[in-house]
C-alpha cells in the first residue's frame, strides 16, 4: 500500500452518472488482486473525508494504467467528477483482499453477478479468470437502461445476460430471476452489488462456493476508525472490517 499523485489519463462519463476514470501512474505495478480498491482523495484539502473508496475496474500494467468506475451520487463524487484529464489526484492503494482466483480451476465455470456500480471490479475478475482457462459467465443488475455500462467488455469475455428493474432492456428484474430463469450451472460464484442482492444469494446458494464483495460506507480505508465494520455470524462481540478483512467474503462469514 502507498500513496501516490496519479495521473488523470481519460475521465468522461460512460452511462447517465456514471464516469470512467483512467489513472497513470507507477501505482499501478503494485495493483494485482480484481476487488481490491483505491481511496482516492477527491477534494484539495487535507480532511480524509475527502477519500472515497473505488474498486479497480482494469488493471493494466503494461501502459501503467488502472480504471476506475464509479457513480456520481454525492458531494464526494460530484467534487471528483470535476477532475480533468491530466490533473493529478492522490491516491492511496491498493486495499483490501480480493477475490480468490485460486477458489476455481481452468476447465471450471465461474458465475460472476453484479448490480449497478457492484460491477465495476468483476470486469478485472473477468479477465484474471480467462486468462486462466475458466469460463466466465457474468449477469449483471442495472436499474434503467441508461445507467448500463460496459455490456460490450463483458461479452467480449463469456457470456453475458443483464437485467433491468424496469425491463427497460434484457430480463426485467432481478439478476436473480436470471439465474432461476436460464438454470445456470456453475463451480464458482463471485458477486458484488448492493446488500439485497447479496443476500439473495446467499439464500439462493446455501451449499455454493460463493465469494461476495461488500458496499460499505468507509472512512479510513485501512483499519484504523471502525466505519464499516459488520457483524459475524453467532457471536454478538466478534466483528471484521470490510476495508480491511474484506471487502471480498466466503458466504457466511459475515453477517449481510
Ligand atoms: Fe476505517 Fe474500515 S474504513 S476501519
Amino acid at each position: 500500500m502507498k500513496v501516490e499523485k496519479m495521473t488523470i489519463v481519460y475521465h468522461e462519463p460512460i452511462a447517465r452518472n456514471i464516469y470512467q476514470l483512467i489513472l497513470g501512474g507507477t501505482l499501478v505495478q503494485e495493483m494485482n488482486e480484481a476487488g481490491q480498491f483505491v481511496h482516492v482523495k477527491v477534494g484539495e484539502r487535507t480532511d480524509p473525508l475527502l477519500r472515497r473508496p473505488l474498486s479497480l475496474c482494469d488493471i493494466n500494467k503494461e501502459a501503467s494504467e488502472c480504471t476506475i468506475i464509479y457513480r456520481k451520487e454525492g458531494a464526494g463524487t460530484a467534487l471528483l467528477s470535476e477532475k480533468k484529464k491530466g490533473e493529478v489526484i492522490d491516491v492511496l492503494g491498493p486495499l483490501g483482499n480480493g477475490f480468490p482466483l485460486e477458489a476455481v480451476q481452468a476447465g471450471q465455470r465461474a458465475l460472476l453477478v453484479g448490480g449497478g456500480i457492484g460491477v465495476p471490479p468483476l470486469y478485472e475478475l473477468a479477465k484474471q479468470l480467462v486468462k486462466k482457462g475458466v469460463t466466465v459467465t457474468s449477469i449483471l443488475g442495472f436499474q434503467t437502461q441508461d445507467v448500463i455500462f460496459y455490456e460490450r467488455e463483458f461479452a467480449s469475455l463469456g457470456e453475458i445476460y443483464i437485467a433491468t428493474a424496469d425491463g427497460s432492456y434484457g430480463t426485467k428484474g432481478f439478476v436473480t430471476d436470471v439465474i432461476g430463469g436460464r438454470g445456470l450451472s456453475f463451480d464458482v460464484l463471485y458477486a458484488c452489488g448492493p446488500k439485497p442482492m447479496l443476500k439473495a444469494l446467499e439464500q439462493k446458494f446455501p451449499d455454493k462456493e460463493v465469494y461476495l464483495s461488500l458496499e460499505e460506507r468507509m472512512g479510513c480505508g485501512i483499519g484504523a476508525c471502525f466505519a464499516c465494520v459488520c457483524r459475524v455470524p453467532n457471536n454478538e462481540t466478534a466483528y471484521k472490517k470490510v476495508c480491511s478483512d474484506g471487502p471480498v467474503f466466503k458466504v457466511g462469514e459475515v453477517v449481510l
